[in-house]
């Protein structure tokens, strides 16, 4: 427990940047998560009654059980990532808790990643890396380990958001796919060439790849086994949103069956569990929810959940405001 102080005590719930903890010890009464493990939710709850405010990240759950602790001092969440579907936000806005997010610093980071994986997929990279790795590859091979080309091929994006667009414009404008896209609503001008669908059907349907941009914390995933069985057997999924935006049984089935092609996935329906038959695999790519993860941009995210604490200690507007 730190000394007392006049500063808002924070808690921080896992290790940041150096850069980003720096920034927030100067300016606040600060206790931060040394072990990196995540925090239990009794630990959770009893932050609410000893901290002003909490900067989790999406590995903490903050419920609205625990929001309406009795007692809880806690009056702002900064949590780090763009995503918030970690936190109940209808209940901390019902009780008038307010909650960040950081948003635009990790688009290009996380674009980078869903370029990784369509490539990693199409191309089927892990297949032959683990080849070599076990010591079974007998030499260069005009016809072993053959993938798919991706130039001409169409992208199809659901969530045309900020990351969707970002990882469509790299798909086009670097490597000739020709996008279709399926957003709620219409995104207005885009910097790209591509063709806006009206159901994720026909999307599916379109694609011989896709790509999920969408937020997860739904009552059901977005993207459906009904949708997935939509998909052409040549096709890839790629996921870099969350885990809960698609059935996520149902992609495994759809694997398994060979029934679509390969998948490349940052995120998991119950992190960080990754069901053992997506691991047998050797048609998916699998990484570790790494979309955001430079130094650059962890640090930019840290820094943003710190210019959010500060603005809302200081009765300022946040920047980054989603409660
Ligand atoms: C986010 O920001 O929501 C990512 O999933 C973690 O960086």
């Amino acid at each position: 427990m730190s000394a007392q102080t006049d500063r808002p005590r924070i808690l921080v719930t896992r290790k940041l940047t150096e850069a980003a903890e720096q920034r927030l010890a100067t300016r606040f009464d600060v206790q931060f998560n040394a072990s990196d493990t995540p925090m239990s939710a009794e630990a959770l709850t009893q932050a609410m009654r000893d901290f002003d405010a909490l900067v989790p990240t999406v590995s903490d759950r903050i419920t609205g059980e625990m929001l309406r602790t009795e007692g809880r001092r806690v009056r702002m969440i900064a949590n780090v990532g763009v995503g918030f579907s970690n936190i109940d936000v209808a209940t901390a806005q019902e009780l008038g808790v307010a909650v960040s997010n950081t948003p635009d610093v990790l688009t290009d980071a996380t674009a980078d990643i869903a370029l990784l994986l369509i490539l990693a997929s199409t191309r089927r990279a892990y297949a032959a890396e683990k080849t070599l790795r076990d010591g079974a590859w007998t030499g260069f091979s005009v016809v072993d380990g053959l993938g798919t080309s991706i130039q001409g091929k169409v992208l199809g994006i659901i969530g045309m958001g900020r990351i969707g667009q970002a990882t469509a414009k790299r798909a086009a404008a670097g490597f000739g796919m020709e996008v279709v896209f399926y957003n709620r609503s219409d995104p207005g001008a885009l910097s790209f060439p591509a063709r806006r669908l009206d159901s994720i059907d026909a999307v599916m349907q379109a694609a011989d790849v896709v790509s999920v941009h969408v937020p997860g914390g739904g009552a059901a995933p977005l993207v459906t086994a009904e949708h997935i069985a939509q998909m052409k057997p040549s096709a890839h999924l790629v996921n870099t949103a969350r885990g809960d935006s698609i059935d996520q049984a149902a992609l495994v089935a759809a694997l398994q069956s060979g029934r679509i092609a390969g998948a490349g996935l940052d995120v998991f329906a119950d992190e960080p569990h990754v069901p053992e038959a997506l691991r047998a695999m050797d048609t998916v790519t699998l990484l570790p929810h790494v979309g955001s993860a430079t130094q650059e941009v962890r640090t930019a995210m840290g820094l943003l959940a710190a210019d959010n604490l500060e603005a809302f200690f200081a009765g300022r507007d946040l920047p980054c405001r989603v409660a």
